[in-house]
């Protein structure tokens, strides 16, 4: 069990498996993004060693991120090997959709059983203007994809950009009346080079759920505002679907965080949204043993910062999201 000096118990693993996109979102990356050269990145060998590892300390929920995750080569292998190992109950993966068309059988059929698609407008042109080339057409193929493969639940993840796609957040809601999908709204959080326009663009879960209620009708509070996972959920009344709100900036969560990451280049990653980090894939190569690795990631999580500094202004400056992974 890996454990941290507050006490919370961390068994939730998020891997990236590659820093690289199809899209160049404007709140993940900036249009030029320059990517780590492949060698600098875990290859397929490292990745099955380093979850073997996580999973024998206790980690039983994994979910895949990127960049974009579906591009990582032999990714139904690498899907495969992680539902696979023991001790592992639930693997998921955040994906932006568009290859989903194609590889939702396959994936389901390795053992992933959930998935989060990344769609953060239904307009066609607006879709392009965040995602900068995009075509929305796909991702919502993808969607319909992973529904006919059977995984479930679906959860639909918008990050909300005053100007981008403020003005889509009740139609996104509404698609809740008639799917039995997770819409679910997420506040920007900034990083890095991107950080000033997070900063000047980010629209709170508050506003969020007014526009919604002017437009349209007031979405209910569910479990008496216990959070799934990271989500506060709410429903419109009688509606299939439910709406849930990542307010990581307004709301922080960290008191009932669980959560670790690795990165693609094999660093563990303490907290999204601090810098504070260890290197497991250099050890690793320089002959490190697995008994060494693991004491390296025991350490590092028991040193795991409490939470994030957002609202004193500490913001993330040494990674940019597609290179944690989210
Ligand atoms: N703030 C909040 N969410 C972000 N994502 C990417 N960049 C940011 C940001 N700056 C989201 C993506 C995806 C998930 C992996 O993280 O939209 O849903
Ligand atoms: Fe790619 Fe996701 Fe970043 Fe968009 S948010 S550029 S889809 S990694």
């Amino acid at each position: 069990m890996a454990l941290d000096r507050f006490g919370r118990n961390i068994s939730y693993l998020r891997v990236s498996l590659t820093d690289k996109c199809n899209l160049r979102c404007v709140y993940c990356m900036p249009e030029d993004m320059i990517f780590r050269p492949n060698h600098e990145l875990m290859q397929d060998d490292e990745l099955f060693l380093l979850t073997r590892v996580f999973a024998d300390l206790g980690f039983s929920k994994f979910r895949l991120t990127g960049g974009e995750p579906t591009i990582r080569q032999n990714i139904v292998g690498i899907v495969r090997h992680i539902t696979h190992l023991p001790g592992v109950q639930d693997v998921g993966m955040t994906s932006n959709g568009l290859l989903l068309k194609e590889l939702a059988q396959p994936l389901a059929e390795a053992g992933m059983k959930r998935i989060n698609v990344s769609i953060d407008t239904l307009d066609p042109v607006r879709f392009r203007k965040i995602t900068r080339w995009g075509n929305l057409d796909d991702v919502w193929a993808g969607i319909e994809a992973a529904e006919r493969a059977g995984m479930t639940p679906i959860k639909l993840n918008a990050v909300v950009v005053r100007g981008f796609n403020d003005q889509d957040v009740t139609e996104f809601a509404k698609l809740t009346l008639k799917y039995p999908w997770q819409v679910r709204f997420i506040e920007m959080m900034p990083f890095g080079e991107v950080a000033a326009f997070a900063k000047d663009g980010i629209v709170t879960e508050a506003e969020i759920r007014q526009r919604i209620a002017d437009e349209y009708a007031p979405l209910e509070l569910q479990n008496d505002g216990k959070l799934d996972g990271e989500a506060r959920i709410y429903k419109f009344d009688g509606a299939p679907g439910e709406v849930g709100f990542i307010s990581s900036v307004t709301q922080p969560f960290c008191a009932s965080c669980n959560r670790a990451r690795l990165t693609a280049d094999g660093v563990l990653r303490l907290c999204l949204l601090r810098d504070k980090e260890v290197d497991l894939l250099r050890p690793l190569r320089s002959g490190a043993t697995e008994a060494d690795i693991k004491q390296i990631i025991l350490d590092g999580i028991w040193h795991k910062p409490w939470g994030h500094g957002l609202s004193r202004d500490i913001i993330p400056l040494t990674r940019v999201m597609s290179q944690i992974g989210g």
